[in-house]
């Protein structure tokens, strides 16, 4: 890798996908050429390998450990996206109901939760920040129905940068919760779910890849009216090998876990990272308190993305201008809000997150 390279990785703040760790990259640009103890180039290995089964099986095993799981949980790579969980969550765990389902809409990314649970079965949607601009999230105390077949939420918003930091609902109503955007960047009480979901392509790896960890218990022969690639059980019994999974992207996840594990020291050593890297980047917006506004309410702001705006339309165009010219990359905000957003992905360093912080200060002084 060239060093332009490296400082454009190193300084990508993207919403994904995002930044992978700089040796993950290496490794695995290395194994496009030759996997180490194969022989063969990563894109050329069969997926029905003893190679790969080890390969999907060590994902797994790193996720338990990383989490925490006992044996009740089944952890599934599949395809589709979180977009595809959005029907197969309702598939298995809505259809046939009459009790509706809870649901929370706090963000972009919830409200493309609801129209697809809508088509399987009764669910209400029981908050919605809409009204509010998706600026702050719900208080913990709703008029819950303990009846529901279960309450779903996303645990981090990645447009708006809104961020549970608690668990919501009853623990007498099954969980479900989209982490695409926070999965693995925290420790989580994995006793208070039933069912996660998130996509590799924030803090896991690259696009392709979406992990979920299900109870069995709570499984239990559901789902059996979908074809087989859409049955989480057909998907448990084929060991995520139902048919052609993408090895590349299962393989980085397993350089990625390795390294969260061996290299940043688990889940509680990530969070402080994480938790350090936030306060530099909002200590440093709050010096320009008169040019920017950041978009969610103090005491829900995400630790993984940030979003804010300027007041001014111009200088917000020639600071993301004046940012991509010094290296900074992937500021732009999503397409639905505009503005500014920074991701604060596992991957991204504190050195980083101090570089852009330090832009953005020089900037407000300068403008
Ligand atoms: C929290 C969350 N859920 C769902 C999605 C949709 O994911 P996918 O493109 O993998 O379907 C996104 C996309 O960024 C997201 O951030």
């Amino acid at each position: 890798m060239s060093l332009d390279a490296e400082f454009a990785n190193r300084h990508n703040f993207s919403a994904g996908p995002g930044v992978l760790p700089e040796k993950v990259l290496n490794q695995l640009s290395a194994a496009i050429l030759e996997v180490p103890d194969v022989g063969l180039s990563l894109l050329g290995i069969s997926h029905r390998s003893e190679w790969f089964k080890a390969v999907v099986d060590e994902c797994c095993q790193q996720i338990r450990t990383l989490m925490g799981l006992d044996e009740d949980w089944a952890i599934l790579l599949l395809q589709g996206g979180a977009t595809q969980q959005f029907s197969q969550v309702p598939e298995h765990f809505l259809r046939g109901h009459t009790q509706p389902a809870d649901y929370l809409c706090t963000g972009y990314w919830s409200s493309k939760s609801l129209p697809p649970a809508r088509l399987c079965g009764p669910m209400r949607c029981l908050w919605d920040g809409a009204c509010e601009g998706f600026s702050c999230l719900p208080e913990p105390s709703l008029a819950w129905n303990p009846r529901a077949p279960y309450l779903h939420y996303i645990s981090n918003e990645t447009v708006e940068g809104l961020q549970f930091g608690f668990v919501p609902g009853l623990d007498e109503v099954p969980r479900v919760c989209d982490m695409s955007s926070d999965f693995l960047s925290r420790p989580v009480d994995a006793s208070k779910f039933s069912l996660i979901y998130a996509h590799a392509q924030k803090n896991l790896g690259p696009a392709g890849v979406t992990v979920v960890l299900v109870r069995r218990s709570w499984l239990q022969g559901k789902g059996r009216h979908l074809p087989d690639y859409l049955q989480y059980e057909a998907q448990i019994k084929a060991n995520s090998i139902l048919n052609t999974p993408p090895v590349l992207a299962i393989y980085t996840v397993l350089l990625v876990l390795r390294w969260l594990r061996h290299d940043v020291g688990g889940l509680q050593a990530m969070a402080q990272i994480n938790a350090r890297k936030a306060a530099i980047l909002y200590s440093a917006l709050a010096h320009g308190a008169d040019q920017i506004q950041v978009h969610a309410n103090k005491g829900c702001r995400s630790q993984m993305n940030v979003a804010f705006r300027f007041g001014n339309p111009t200088l917000q165009q020639r600071f993301l201008g004046e940012a991509h010219a010094a290296g900074l990359h992937g500021l732009e905000g999503h397409r639905s809000i505009g503005g500014v957003r920074v991701s604060l992905y596992n991957a991204m360093t504190i050195q980083s997150v101090q570089d852009l912080s330090d832009f953005i200060t020089d900037f407000f002084q300068n403008s």
